[in-house]
């Protein structure tokens, strides 16, 4: 089967498409033939080997013989192993693994999987997982929010801000989003209340105060931040330029060593991959309360460029890839 793999950590040029064995399930894992994948900002820090701190789990050096780029997919079941009981043979499925999304068939434990919701096509599934499971378990997990608060965004137009705003307007927030000029409408077409333009306007300098603060852009001290934070107030770092929460993870565990101080809290938002989290968001988007915003699409010969347009090309919303 064709695959992306790499064998040096650096820019798209690493990548390339191999013919690689197809994978063979273990008892609860279910085989998938990929329609489509999406790339994440995850995929590019991974293909650099940045942060650091990723090598750990990647190879220190270089990546791990035969390591496939990409985790977000959606597909048709292949097969099954014995343990599997939710799946079956013919499906339409979409899910997210840690690496192997980038080929034409992966592996994947029953458990990071669901049935792709009814109204949306394979590209539009393959772009929920990551962005959306990060989105809603920043708002629900860590943040709480609850129906009428006030909620902002940084970072709001993006692939995991996209469903943010949405996740938090289906569950009753008051939503502001921080966004560049060119995305104000489309975040107001997508429901949010407010928007700041952060080329013309500093969020931190504000009048209002907020009950929970998102932030997925990252790209401020927590000493500012809290002076727009309600004295109950939440704020989570999601991400930042420094490649997620790992590259700002200093930043993010001095805001949190602060709040042990005040009334405000931190709570740093890591995602994880859940079946239970997957068919909360496939019946927000059965009921129409929320859908994937995509920005591009590229075939599987140009995931290279998928990379480099999610690294570089400012996207709004998803990058999605066809095979
Ligand atoms: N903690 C976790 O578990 C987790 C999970 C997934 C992703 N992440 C992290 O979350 C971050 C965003 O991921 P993504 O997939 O949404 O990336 P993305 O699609 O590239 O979106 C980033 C967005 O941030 C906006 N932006 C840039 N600078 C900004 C600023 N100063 N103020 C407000 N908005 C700004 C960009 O808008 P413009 O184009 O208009 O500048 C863009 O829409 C990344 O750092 C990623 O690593 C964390």
């Amino acid at each position: 089967m064709r695959a992306i793999v790499f064998e040096s950590y650096g820019g798209p040029e690493v990548l390339r498409i191999a013919d690689i064995e197809k994978p063979t399930i273990k008892e609860n894992e279910v085989l998938v033939h990929v329609r489509s994948c999406a790339a994440n900002a995850a995929d590019w820090h991974v293909m650099r080997g940045d942060p650091y701190l990723a090598r750990l789990y990647f190879g220190l050096t270089k990546p791990k013989k035969n390591t496939v780029l990409g985790n977000d997919f959606a597909g048709i079941v292949e097969a099954v192993g014995p343990q599997v009981t939710n799946f079956k043979p013919g499906e339409e499925v979409f899910g997210q693994v840690i690496t192997g999304a980038f080929a034409e068939f992966l592996c994947v434990s029953e458990t990071n999987l669901s049935h792709k919701p009814k109204n949306l096509s394979f590209e539009q599934a393959a772009s929920i997982p990551c962005a959306g499971l990060t989105a809603l378990q920043a708002l629900r997990t860590a943040g709480d929010i609850q129906p009428g608060q006030k909620l902002l965004i940084s970072g709001a137009s993006g692939g995991v801000g996209s469903f943010t705003v949405q996740i938090a307007k289906a569950l009753g927030a008051e939503v502001t989003a921080v966004c560049s000029t060119r995305n104000i409408d489309a975040m107001h077409s997508i429901g949010a209340d407010y928007t700041i333009d952060y080329t013309k306007d500093d969020y931190t300098l504000g009048d209002h105060q907020y009950d929970l603060i998102l932030d997925i852009a990252g790209d401020k001290p927590f000493a500012d931040i809290r002076r727009v934070l309600k004295p109950s107030g939440t704020y989570c770092p999601v991400g930042g330029p420094g490649g997620g929460l790992l590259g700002s993870m200093a930043d993010s565990l001095k805001a949190l060593a602060v709040s042990q101080f005040l009334s405000q809290k931190v709570v740093l938002v890591m995602a994880n991959t859940n079946k239970t989290d997957l068919n909360y968001l496939k019946e927000l988007i059965e009921t129409n309360k929320v859908k994937p915003v995509i920005d591009s699409r590229f075939s599987f010969d140009e995931i290279p460029k998928a990379i480099h347009h999610v690294e570089h090309g400012h996207p709004k919303g998803k990058v999605v890839i066809f095979l």
